[in-house]
Order: C-alpha cells, then sequence, then structure tokens
C-alpha cells in the first residue's frame, strides 16, 4: 500500500496521521531536518521575537549577486534567522459576538485555506528533500514546516469557533517536484499579494475585533517570507543553470503562470456559477474585499492597498534581496490604465 491509501483525515485535527506517525512529516522528507525548537513565550520574547522575524540585513558589505555562494548564504540566513518560534496552542482566539463568529464561519475559505496550507507543506517538503545545496534546503524545509503550522493555526481557529470543515482527502505526493514547488512558489506570490491588502482592509473596517486580527498577524508576515524566500531561491537557481536548461526552467515558469491564470479564472467561473454560492473559493484573494469590508471596496483603492502593504511588509528586510517583482508589475500597470482611462472598475 502506497503512502497516499495509508492516510487517514483527522478532520478537523492538523494532521494527517497514521498510528500516531504522520507520513509526510517534514523531518521525514527532507534528511536531516530537525523542526526548531519553539519557545515558552513571554509577552517580551513574544514581541522581541515579532520584531525580529521583520527586519534583517546582512552584515557584510557588497552585492549579493543572484547565484553566488554570498546570496545563496545571506537567503538562507535570512530565512533562518528570522524565524518566529511561536507555539500555536499559546495562541488567543477572543470570545465573539454571534454576529462576527457568524460572519467568520461563513467566509468561504476554511476548506480551501486548510488545504492549501498542508499541501505547501508537502510540495515544499517534497522538493526540499531533493536539493543538494544543505543550506537551500534547510531553509526549504524550514518553510514547508511553518506550512505546516499555519495549518495548526487554522486548525485551532476552525475548532474554537465551531467551523464545519469538509472530510480532506489525502494530498498525493508530487511526482514532478520541481513543478509542484513552482507552481506553490508562484501561487504563493498572488495569493500573498492580495492577502496583505485584504488583511489591511479587515483590520481598517473594524468589522473583526482586532485580537483576532492580531493572532493573524505573525502568519501574514510569515507568508511575506516565504515568497522573499522564494524569490531569491528561483533567483539563485536560475542563474546557475546551463543555457539550455535556464530555457527548459523559464518555459516551465511561463507554463506555471499559465496554469495558475487558468486556474484562477476557472474557480472563478466555478464560484460564480448559479447555485455553488457555498462553494469554497480559492480565489478569496482576489474577490474577497465584500466579505472584509461593509460594501466591497473600489479595485482601484484595493490594488492601491495591496502595493502599499506589500512595499511595507518587505521594507524591513535587506534591499540587496530579490523581491517578488511580477504582482507588483501587473497591479501598478493596472493602475497605470486605469487612469489613463479614467475608469473606476
Ligand atoms: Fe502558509
Ligand atoms: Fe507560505
Amino acid at each position: 500500500m502506497d503512502d497516499t491509501r495509508k492516510l487517514r483525515s483527522t478532520g478537523t485535527g492538523p494532521d494527517w496521521d497514521v498510528d500516531g506517525t504522520d507520513p509526510f512529516d517534514v523531518a521525514r522528507l527532507v534528511p536531516g531536518f530537525r523542526p526548531p525548537p519553539l519557545t515558552e513565550e513571554t509577552a517580551a520574547a513574544a514581541a522581541a521575537a515579532d520584531a525580529r522575524m521583520r527586519h534583517w540585513r546582512d552584515p557584510a558589505g557588497g552585492p549579493l549577486v543572484p547565484g553566488s555562494a554570498r546570496h545563496a548564504d545571506a537567503t538562507c540566513r535570512m530565512f533562518l534567522e528570522t524565524f518566529n518560534p511561536y507555539r500555536p496552542a499559546v495562541l488567543d482566539w477572543p470570545e465573539l459576538v454571534p454576529a462576527v463568529r457568524e460572519r467568520i464561519v461563513a467566509l468561504p475559505i476554511w476548506d480551501i485555506a486548510v488545504r492549501t496550507e498542508g499541501k505547501a507543506r508537502l510540495r515544499m517538503a517534497a522538493y526540499a528533500g531533493t536539493l543538494r545545496d544543505p543550506g537551500m534546503r534547510t531553509a526549504l524545509a524550514l518553510n514547508a514546516w511553518e506550512e505546516q503550522r499555519h495549518k495548526e493555526v487554522l486548525a485551532r481557529l476552525v475548532a474554537a469557533y465551531g467551523i464545519d470543515l469538509a472530510p480532506e482527502p489525502p494530498p498525493p505526493l508530487p511526482r514532478d517536484r520541481e513543478w509542484a514547488y513552482l507552481v506553490t512558489g508562484y501561487s504563493e506570490c498572488i495569493d500573498s499579494f492580495f492577502a496583505f491588502g485584504l488583511f489591511a482592509l479587515a483590520r481598517q473596517s473594524g468589522l473583526f475585533p482586532p485580537e483576532l486580527v492580531d493572532t493573524f498577524e505573525p502568519v501574514m508576515q510569515e507568508e511575506c517570507r516565504h515568497i522573499l524566500l522564494f524569490a531569491n531561491w528561483a533567483a539563485w537557481h536560475r542563474a546557475r543553470l546551463s543555457p539550455w536548461r535556464r530555457l527548459r526552467f523559464e518555459a516551465r515558469v511561463a507554463a506555471v503562470w499559465c496554469f495558475l491564470a487558468w486556474e484562477r479564472i476557472g474557480l472563478a467561473r466555478a464560484v460564480d456559477a448559479p447555485g455553488s454560492a457555498h462553494a469554497q473559493d480559492n480565489n478569496f484573494t482576489l474577490h474577497g474585499a465584500q466579505s472584509v469590508a461593509d460594501g466591497g471596496v473600489e479595485l482601484r483603492g484595493l490594488l492601491a492597498l495591496c502595493l502599499a502593504e506589500n512595499d511595507r511588509r518587505f521594507a524591513g528586510y535587506d534591499e540587496r534581496l530579490q523581491r517578488p517583482a511580477t504582482m507588483p508589475r501587473l497591479a501598478r500597470l493596472a493602475l497605470r490604465l486605469a487612469g489613463l482611462f479614467g475608469r473606476k472598475r
């Protein structure tokens, strides 16, 4: 029997579980990886860890040329040194008044969010296990481990507020690990860009208790670190390829973007179809403004907010590291075109 068929879902639990063990555990998929120690948090330690995760600079001067050993080293140290050792178990789930609880339960994201975190963990760990560079392998494995922690945070939220999840089918181990990692990485670049803006909108709207927004803040910043790591891994990886392998890689990246565009358009149609009002929305980040702000928000305003939040979240990291560029570029282009044609939507 293969690993996929041996699994059973724990429903709202954080893990796939077979006799108390997890066959897709990051430490199993990535030889040599050990989960980092977590701290018993005091308020002061939590505040220090939170500040540390948002700022990082390589003390050595000089450029970080993509593909160089220095660039790889700085990328990996950035990721490890900004790790926030919080325990999901200590997160606070504030009491909610019934109207707020209902609004949260009704968000069409919970199944897809829990599944996405589990799939990201698996795909990142599967790819990390193929890497020969020990620094990159450890950084990507830690990223995978953090996705598992995100899943645990969501599982705890779901349990705290009585949200029903659909039974979770076991995620298969990807056959093409590089492709799966590229899909996950670029997917995070798209979703995080919109999530940064929607998260700020949720905070500004006052529709959600500030304590609940605060609980998710470290998760949001972790996604910023994740796509920062991904952008630098991609730059490092492509710079080290021979011309032919580079050509093949660029073709794969283009195919990934086409796949993600098709997936998002397809899912948007599925969610908009009559009778599918309760469908889970994998495209929430593209049209979720109505759910986090009264009356929604004008598209131009949302894009501007996403851009501002994107810049703010990345501002604390060494400017010599690469940044995810495609989504900010597309958003700036859309804003310029909207300005040219004077359209509001
Ligand atoms: Fe995540
Ligand atoms: Fe992530």
